[in-house]
């Protein structure tokens, strides 16, 4: 079966930005050793949580792989999934891999949300390039603000902002989940500390996973 993700303007813009996201790494890691200089040696002076960094990355693209992206298709494809949300767009490489999953099983929509709008307006742009973007709906803000009062049955929800939101993000969605929806959360063992509720979606009208917290388990980052 041909797939979207193999489309040229969908391939080129997703390499583009992977490399982007790749070169990016050692500059972040040297930002981190600056504000945490001792981490390395004392782990009581690392950060707990990804909102003690969040002011440092907010131009970093913290981007699924792309071997992550293409299970997240994968999923997205096996389920018949229409209607996906992501919490946490960055620059968009995550959602360019769920809409065109969505393209593949014929339509749908992805409803996803960044809270840095220069971030979001580049998400915008790339989704455009990838002749994606009548499937995307970009809602620039908090989370917990633009993704209430959503018209469901959600079939995905994909958890890949700040951690400690999981949970929080989860409740406000979860009246919209159709039953077995699916929900993935990503990086959650960044910080277990923090995204240790985020286990608790077990217990939901959906299907959880996550890397750390949860047997059945898929992450990244
Ligand atoms: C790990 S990155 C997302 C990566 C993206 N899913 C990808 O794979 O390309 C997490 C993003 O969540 C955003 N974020 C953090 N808190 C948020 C909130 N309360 N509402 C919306 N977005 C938020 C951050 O600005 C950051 O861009």
């Amino acid at each position: 079966m041909t797939s979207t993700l193999d489309a040229p303007a969908v391939h080129d813009e997703l390499t583009g930005l992977l490399a982007a996201a790749d070169a990016q790494e050692p500059e972040l890691h040297a930002r981190l050793a600056t504000r945490f200089p001792g981490s390395s040696s004392d782990p009581g002076t690392r950060p707990t949580s990804d909102e003690d960094v969040a002011d440092l990355l907010t131009d970093a693209y913290i981007a699924v792989p792309r071997e992550v992206g293409e299970l997240l298709a994968l999923l997205l494809r096996a389920t018949g999934a229409r209607t996906v949300v992501e919490f946490g767009t960055s620059f968009g490489i995550s959602t360019i891999y769920l809409a065109a999953a969505l393209r593949d099983n014929g339509g749908g929509r992805v409803i996803t949300t960044e809270i840095e709008p220069a971030k979001a307006d580049a998400a915008t742009a790339s989704l455009r390039r990838c002749g994606l973007d009548d499937l995307v709906d970009v809602r620039v803000g908090d989370a917990r603000e633009t993704l209430r009062g959503l018209d469901g049955p959600v079939d995905v929800l994909l958890l890949d902002g700040w951690s400690t939101l999981y949970l929080p993000v989860l409740e406000i969605v979860e009246p919209a989940l159709r039953p077995g929806a699916l929900v993935v959360a990503d990086d959650t063992s960044l910080f277990p500390e923090s995204s240790r509720p985020t286990s608790r979606v077990s217990g939901t009208r959906g299907r959880a996973t996550g890397r750390s917290t949860s047997p059945s388990a898929t992450d990244s980052k």
